[in-house]
């Protein structure tokens, strides 16, 4: 079986979602005040997640499983959970998208189990500018866990930022100068519309032509072929070693080339980063279904997987769900 739609895209990279909590409150993801988190009798337990994922893995055909969140860290089994995954016999390819607070304490527990590498979070390396955009002064813990993953092996280590129009788009050069300096791969984001707040709006969003124009005036950037299935367009910065990435979701989609699945931590598979609707593997977790009805229904929640995100759609609607609780 496999996880196939009805455009001829095959699903094999799954985003396991371990928790909605997270220990930032970045302006473009949540308000101040957090959220309502989701309540912990619907949260899957550790071993109703390993089934879950054994399923997409051994049956489905999953090459990939990237834990996210919220914040993944937050889930204290997370390396009982990367021990399992890569345990499974087909041996899948681990990652992480993480904020790296406390990274540091885990970085190396998290390699030894099997984790192959990480994806963090970090707009801006000005103390002011980060406790502007996450509402936490913890910007040094986040430079820390960077350098622990590095340590650990978690290769390669790449940083993900969102720029914010008049915060911290001017940073945009000195960011990739000081990612080069520590070796880590830099991705610039679009921001999109997976706010809790819905507070998106297009016109206050830094496009990739924007930050390709920006970059351009202190870099020669050399686009590079070879994107495959990847959100990111990469870039070879002046004569290389270094690149930097262009995730354009927004006004470049790449839904054409999708090989993603989301699983959430109440046990609902989204078939897109934007699908409003859930196809609920809990419920037949916990009345008895099989592995293979479950397989079954996942596969049949492929069905529905829409050809683009339709952003531009005058009808566009956002979803319910907020990005904390989908996992990017
Ligand atoms: P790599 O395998 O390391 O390239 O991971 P990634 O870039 O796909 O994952 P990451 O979690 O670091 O996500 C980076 C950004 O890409 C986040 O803003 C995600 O929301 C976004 N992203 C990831 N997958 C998709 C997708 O299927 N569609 C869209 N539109 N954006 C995505
Ligand atoms: N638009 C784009 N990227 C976002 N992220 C969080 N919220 C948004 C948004 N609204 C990024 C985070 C993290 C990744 C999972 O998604 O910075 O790196
Ligand atoms: Fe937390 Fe990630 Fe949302 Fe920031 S973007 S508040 S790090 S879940």
């Amino acid at each position: 079986m496999q996880l196939i739609d009805t455009h001829g895209r095959v699903a094999t990279d799954l985003r396991v979602s371990l928790t909605d909590r997270c220990n930032l409150r970045c302006q473009y993801c949540m308000p101040a005040e957090g959220l309502d988190w989701m309540p912990s009798e619907d949260t899957l337990t550790d071993a109703e997640l390993m089934r879950l994922i054994g399923i997409g893995v051994e049956i489905l055909g999953v090459r990939d499983v990237r834990f996210t969140g919220g914040e993944p860290l937050l889930r204290r089994s997370l390396p009982e959970l990367v021990a399992a995954t890569k345990a499974l016999p087909s041996k899948p390819r681990t990652a992480m998208t993480s904020n790296g607070l406390g990274l540091k304490h885990t970085a190396k527990a998290l390699a030894a189990a099997g984790l192959d590498r990480v994806n963090i979070s970090l707009d801006t390396t000005d103390p002011a500018t980060f406790e502007q955009i996450t509402r936490r002064n913890r910007l040094h813990d986040v430079v820390d866990g960077l350098a622990a993953a590095r340590e650990a092996g978690l290769a390669p280590v790449k940083v993900n930022a969102v720029l914010l129009r008049g915060i911290n788009d001017a940073e945009a050069p000195d960011l990739l100068r000081w990612c080069m300096k520590h070796d880590y791969e830099l991705r610039f984001i679009e921001q999109m519309p997976l706010d809790a707040q819905h507070g998106w709006n297009r016109e206050a969003m830094i496009t990739a032509d924007e930050t390709l124009t920006l970059l351009g005036e202190h870099f020669r950037l050399t686009g590079l072929d070879g994107r495959g299935s990847a959100p990111a367009e990469k870039f070879l910065v002046d004569d290389g070693p270094h690149t930097v990435g262009i995730i354009g979701s927004v006004t470049r989609p790449f839904c054409g080339d999708c090989n993603r699945v989301r699983l959430t931590a109440d046990g609902q598979i989204l078939n897109c980063l934007f699908a409003r609707e859930e196809s609920d593997l809990r419920t037949a977790l916990r009345t008895g279904a099989s592995d293979e009805e479950i397989a079954r229904r996942w596969a049949a929640a492929m069905m529905t997987k829409l050809p683009g995100h339709g952003i531009d759609d005058p009808t566009f609607l956002q979803s319910s769900r907020p990005m904390s609780s989908i996992g990017g």
